[in-house]
């Protein structure tokens, strides 16, 4: 257990003794008045690596001397690309390499998903969501069983939707998983809730799903590269994430599914194109849909190098930076966070994040919430406002540091201090 003091002395101590403190030097961050901003928004658009642009430039180069015979190069051929990012990736999320395929993005993976894992039967036809799932999430659900000619309100249970706001708590969910063993067909959650950065326990929900034979996929949109996560051995069977926040891959990059090994001989019903044909027979340019024998199967089209370029680039700084130690800074960032936050009073802000979490997390303001906000971000931080009263902020382990937290709780005192000498 570590003992703070608090001063800015002890910050500066926590930085000097960080083995990762100098990674944030392979970043660009945004200014103000030409001074770097202290930017918490790795949990909604991670910062661009500066290498991102010399990853891109490569594939243009290739484009530029060989043309469409860059697919087959000797060196770096794009045909293999696909290869150095399911390494990386593998460890980030706890799969097998073979486990993950990099394609599309994250609602359009969702669908893809839908297709092949959400198997009504009789009257196990019911889908499992939490309350306050991200929007895109209910759209794909919602419009993908109306697709099926399904009753949404009659198929997809939402777990305590009148909890104002908030979502369910991880006993909760089991709780309506028992109730409701008999009907599940799926249970979709996701790993890290956008909201209040709440980090449901998958490995429970998955064993619970297993027990009832219903299948379970999570979103890992705000999970991927932020907790760690053992989607092979908790016998996850689906799960769908983007790479543009902590992954740092660049707005819209190129998102990633996992599909356990055990369904990947399945006959599962699937959408099929080109790019998911066994590399070898692919260009045999044969009617019959020869699978990949690997989660490659759910690709549709050309890999677009460019977005795997950039997601590349980002994952080689997770290799050198090394995901255990990574995790290692953030549970200490956490606890350097919670410490200070606990000599705020009590009635300013509840924090809603439970301890169960990752980088982010929302504070709900009972008054002036969006003044604070305001006149943090002109101070020169970026966290986010949620409305009506949420403050979001997720120092990340990759770039941020202790004395900039220490410089956030600072200003934090000094606003609510002047506000409420205001009033
Ligand atoms: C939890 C969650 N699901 C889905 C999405 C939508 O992702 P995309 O725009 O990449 O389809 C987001 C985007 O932020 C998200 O946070």
């Amino acid at each position: 257990m570590e003992t703070f003091q608090y001063s800015f002395d002890c910050a500066q101590q926590l930085d000097k003794e960080d083995p990762l403190f100098s990674f944030r030097n392979e970043f660009l961050f945004p200014k103000k008045d030409s001074k770097d901003r202290i930017y918490f928004l790795g949990n909604s658009l991670g910062l661009q690596p500066k290498s991102t642009k010399h990853a891109i430039q490569k594939i243009l180069n290739q484009w530029e001397l060989e043309g469409v015979e860059s697919f087959f190069s000797e060196e770096d051929p794009w045909l293999k690309y696909h290869d150095k990012l399911v390494g990386p990736l593998s460890k980030i999320v706890g799969a097998l390499p073979q486990e993950i395929s990099v394609m599309n993005q994250l609602t359009v993976n969702i669908h893809l998903m839908l297709v092949s894992f959400y198997r009504p039967v009789g009257k196990k036809n019911k889908i499992l969501v939490e309350s306050k799932a991200f929007p895109s999430d209910q759209y794909a659900l919602y419009s993908y069983v109306r697709h099926l000619g399904l009753n949404p309100d009659e198929v997809i249970i939402e777990i305590n939707p009148d909890k104002e706001g908030l979502p369910p708590t991880n006993d909760e969910v089991l709780k309506v998983i028992e109730k409701h063993k008999d009907e599940l067909a799926l249970i979709f959650l996701s790993g890290v809730n956008y909201y209040t950065g709440q980090l449901f326990d998958l490995k429970s929900i998955a064993e619970a799903a297993n027990q009832i034979k219903a299948v379970v996929g999570y979103d890992l949109a705000h999970a991927a590269g932020n907790v760690p996560l053992s989607l092979h051995e908790w016998n996850v069977d689906f799960a769908c994430w983007c790479s543009y926040k902590y992954l740092n891959a660049g707005p819209g990059a190129i998102g990633a599914v996992f599909v356990h090994e055990k369904h990947h001989h399945e006959n599962l019903n699937r959408l099929e194109g080109w790019w998911g044909v066994k590399e070898e027979q692919r260009f045999l340019m044969k009617k019959e849909f020869i699978p990949s024998p690997d989660a490659r199967s759910w690709q549709l089209g050309t890999s677009p190098m460019l977005l795997l370029a950039s997601l590349n680039a980002s994952l080689e700084i997770f290799e050198q930076a090394g995901w255990d130690q990574l995790l290692q800074k953030q549970q200490k960032m956490i606890a350097w966070t919670d410490f200070l936050l606990n000599s705020f009073d009590q009635d300013i802000f509840d924090r809603i994040t439970p301890a169960q979490r990752g980088c982010q997390i929302s504070l709900q303001f009972k008054q002036n919430g969006k003044e604070i906000y305001r006149k943090l971000f002109e101070g020169g931080f970026m966290i986010d406002w949620r409305e009506p009263d949420v403050i979001r902020f997720a120092p990340v382990p990759m770039y941020n540091n202790f004395s900039e937290i220490w410089q956030f709780v600072q200003a934090l005192k000094e606003i609510i201090n002047e506000l409420s000498l205001e009033h």
